[in-house]
């Protein structure tokens, strides 16, 4: 640990639910991917907009509505300089990541899409930025097409870019960070080709918002999208990010109130970005939570979580391959993000998932969401264990032990 470095340890003080037992064991939550964990400082946020300032927003004269709405924009130029947008109107807020790409497909989709172009995705999305761009394919004639993965290291395989960043590509969507591979795409290296060719691009950040610096105009991506509760922050909120000319150009995706200028009977005008596409009483409290949760990162260092992770993962990827015979790990052996996907041979997944639970160990087994990713792997699902900041080296050596009793009790 360099002088500077947290004391990682005394972190989990702020994590209430991290101090409890599974089944007589302490817990170990590795399961970080799918949600994390929530800090003091973040509930205590959304108790106190309930408990103080609680109204609807954008509408109200009165003082509590004023407080609601000014805490709901605040929350949006918070977001804005998290991922260094230029603007807090690049910034719009949605359920989630799923509810940030469906949004880009059918709004820019619809609308810019014709038979012939093409959507390019990857190998290793998850299904959230493959559904949206199937259904956006069947509406407006345009083809869905995957840049390959190499195999079980789970790298994009660049050499055959040229084949498939074609002029027919309009959009390039893809994952920052892959959950089920904890491979590190090179985002901005892709945009930048995309770019060249005059198409638009998208990055799912909702595995690496939390995790590291993510800013936008070093990306140079045009959308972004994460997830609020992966990064610490409540369910139910999300972000996406829209460069402004893009966004300006864009139609409404969904109507009624707050979204629009003037209603008549028969037609409405809409509001400029971002309020053009937010339509209803937004989830308040949400945003409010995730400005909390984006000061406590940010207090903290994604830098410095960045490289715990990393320090985690590398740690456990080593140990699983030299204690547990006959393991299949998945994702790159350098350079991964804080998660480690792996099959034991002849244990499922589920029962991998299921044993190391009785040893107050929380993984995740199934398909992660990329079915066509296990698909071309040749499985059905692996099991995983996904890192963060208040995991510790410890914690990694415990979750090894409980897999070698598991190897063990399946090979008795
Ligand atoms: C890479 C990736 N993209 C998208 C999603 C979808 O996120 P959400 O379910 O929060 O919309 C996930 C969730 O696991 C993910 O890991």
């Amino acid at each position: 640990m360099t002088p500077t470095s947290p004391d990682w340890s005394a972190l989990r003080a702020d994590f209430p639910i991290l101090d409890q037992q599974v089944h007589g064991q302490p817990l170990i939550y590795f399961d970080n991917a799918a949600t994390s964990q929530k800090p003091r400082s973040v509930i205590a946020a959304l108790t106190h907009y309930y408990e103080h300032d609680n109204a609807n927003v954008h509408r109200g004269i009165h003082e509590l509505s004023n407080r609601s709405t000014i805490a709901f924009e605040a929350a949006r130029t918070r977001t804005a300089k998290f991922i260094n947008a230029r603007s807090a109107e690049e910034i719009i807020f949605t359920r989630g990541t799923t509810e940030s790409i469906n949004l880009v497909a059918q709004s820019w989709g619809t609308k810019n899409l014709k038979p012939g172009d093409v959507v390019l995705l990857t190998e290793m999305e998850h299904h959230s930025n493959i559904v949206p761009w199937q259904l956006l394919a069947a509406r407006t004639g345009a083809t869905v097409r995957y840049l390959p993965v190499t195999g079980d290291e789970g790298l994009l395989d660049l050499s055959r870019l040229g084949e498939f960043l074609t002029p027919a590509v309009k959009i390039l969507s893809l994952v920052h960070i892959s959950n089920a591979l904890g491979t590190v795409n090179p985002v901005a290296k892709l945009c930048a080709r995309a770019r060249q060719l005059g198409a638009v691009t998208l990055v799912d950040a909702a595995q690496s918002a939390g995790h590291m610096l993510v800013d936008v105009q070093e990306i140079g991506c045009d959308f972004l999208a994460l997830s609020g509760h992966k990064i610490c922050g409540p369910t139910g909120i999300g972000v996406l990010y829209g460069r402004g000319e893009v966004l300006e150009a864009m139609p409404p995706w969904q109507g009624g109130g707050e979204m629009i200028l003037t209603v008549g009977y028969d037609k409405p005008t809409f509001k400029p970005p971002p309020h053009r596409f937010e339509a209803g009483t937004p989830d308040i409290s949400g945003p409010i939570g995730l400005h909390a949760a984006m000061d406590y990162l940010d207090a903290i260092g994604r830098d410095r979580i960045f490289q715990h992770d990393q320090e985690l993962a590398e740690h456990a990827y080593e140990q699983l391959r030299t204690k547990l015979s006959g393991i299949r790990l998945f994702g790159p052996r350098r350079g991964r993000a804080g998660l480690v996907s792996f099959l034991l041979p002849d244990v499922h997944a589920h029962d991998v998932v299921t044993l190391a639970d009785q040893g107050g160990v929380a993984l995740r087994g199934g398909h992660h969401c990329t079915q066509p990713l296990m698909h071309k792997l040749g499985v059905e699902s692996t099991a995983r264990a996904s890192f963060y900041f208040y995991n510790t080296r410890a914690e990694v050596d415990r979750f090894v032990e409980v897999l070698q009793e598991v190897q063990k009790f399946f090979t008795a």
